[in-house]
């Protein structure tokens, strides 16, 4: 049933299979798309954000939904991509948060602006990339994003946070802590580089691809072009298997532990973060606790990347969930180590 309001359209009793790239069946009581912040405005003024604590859905990629969500969903597709400043040096854009990612990225290497190219094929909306602090192949969007701006759930209004008030850290934001449930993201200012741009190909797998194709002296392009076959051959596509990319953090432990281990696991990775602290990638610890490839019933974890959970196909958000634990409890009894979900678990 859908009912017309004033300007947003409500739809009572979504299925939400299609807003979730892990392709779980659930259903929301109301779904509302949004794409103006004045659409927030209007439903601020109905009282509905004094109610309930509205979900706020962005490309769904990041998302495990445990079952039906009881109350309204904004589905936020503000759009726009617009060149706010250009100098000889740089250009800054400001963009909505309903743009998909990816769209972005091709849009600023066809413009031969640079910082993004190494965040090419992203799964997911522009306004979920600052609550994650989203990264790959050594670059993360707090590099190059200026600010965000946000509508307040609680007085109605838009604010900016600078870059620098938005305490990212790795897969992390004050999105994720303060700010979490009571803001919504309605756009962000990206700070590009112009010719000469910066190049970042030092992330093994990367540097790897380079070399093979000879590209001595890599442009935006090249870096562009080598993610989105590096990303292919790694992870899989959405639309074709579900999955939401990463399901769980790379963990970062101790480097005693990480002594320890190395004695009983010779050739686990590990990268030095800090002088007593090493990041070691979740998907060899789960590879070694025999579980890559391996499917149990609807789920699994993806053949060619074991840190990607998928859904062969009619998986519940439950059946995915009790996989995730399964894994998480037979890492913490070979390594001693915790996996922490990177995606976000919707109760
Ligand atoms: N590895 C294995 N077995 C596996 C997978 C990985 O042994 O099945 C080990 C290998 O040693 C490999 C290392 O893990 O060299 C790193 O693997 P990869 O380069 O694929 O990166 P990752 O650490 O598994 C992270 C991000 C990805 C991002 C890539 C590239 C997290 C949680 N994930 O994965 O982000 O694309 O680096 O930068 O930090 C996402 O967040 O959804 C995501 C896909």
């Amino acid at each position: 049933m859908t009912q017309k309001d004033s300007s947003a359209q409500i739809h009572k009793n979504a299925d939400l299979t299609p807003y979730n790239t892990l392709g779980i069946s659930a259903k929301a009581a109301s779904l509302i798309n949004i794409t103006s912040a004045e659409q927030l405005k209007e439903l601020f003024e109905t009282g509905l954000f004094e109610k309930e604590e509205p979900f706020i859905l962005g490309g769904g990629s990041n998302i495990l939904l445990k079952g039906d969500i009881a109350g309204t969903v904004l589905k936020i597709s503000i759009s726009g991509i617009s060149l706010e400043v250009q100098t000889d040096e740089r250009a800054e854009l400001n963009v909505g948060a309903g743009v998909n990612w990816h769209s972005l990225v091709e849009w600023a290497v066809a413009h031969n602006f640079g910082g993004i190219e190494n965040l090419a094929l992203i799964p997911g909306t522009v306004g979920a990339a600052p609550i994650q602090n989203i990264g790959a192949y050594g670059v993360e969007l707090k590099d190059v994003l200026k600010s965000v701006t946000f509508f307040d759930l609680k007085t109605g209004e838009e604010s900016v946070l600078k870059q620098q008030h938005c305490r990212f850290g790795y897969r992390d934001s004050i999105f994720k802590h303060e700010l979490k449930g009571k803001v919504i993201i309605t756009g962000i200012r990206l700070n590009l580089t112009k010719p000469p741009h910066p190049i970042e190909c030092s992330y093994r797998s990367l540097d790897e691809y380079l070399r093979k194709k000879k590209i001595a002296t890599a442009g935006i392009k090249d870096v562009f072009d080598a993610v989105i076959a590096i990303r292919k051959s790694k992870l899989p596509d959405p639309s074709l298997i579900g999955n939401a990319g990463s399901f769980f953090k790379n963990p970062v432990i101790d480097a005693e532990l990480f002594k320890d281990l190395s004695e009983k696991f010779p050739g686990i990775p590990g990268y030095k973060i800090s002088e007593d602290k090493v990041k070691v990638p979740a998907g060899w610890l789960i590879e070694h606790a025999g579980w890559k490839g391996k499917r149990v019933g609807n789920v699994g974890t993806y053949e060619n990347q074991a840190l990607v959970l998928v859904n062969y196909g009619g998986a519940s958000g439950e059946e995915l969930w009790n996989h995730a634990k399964r894994i998480r409890n037979t890492v913490a009894k070979k390594f001693g180590i915790e996996l922490v979900p990177e995606v976000n678990i919707v109760e």
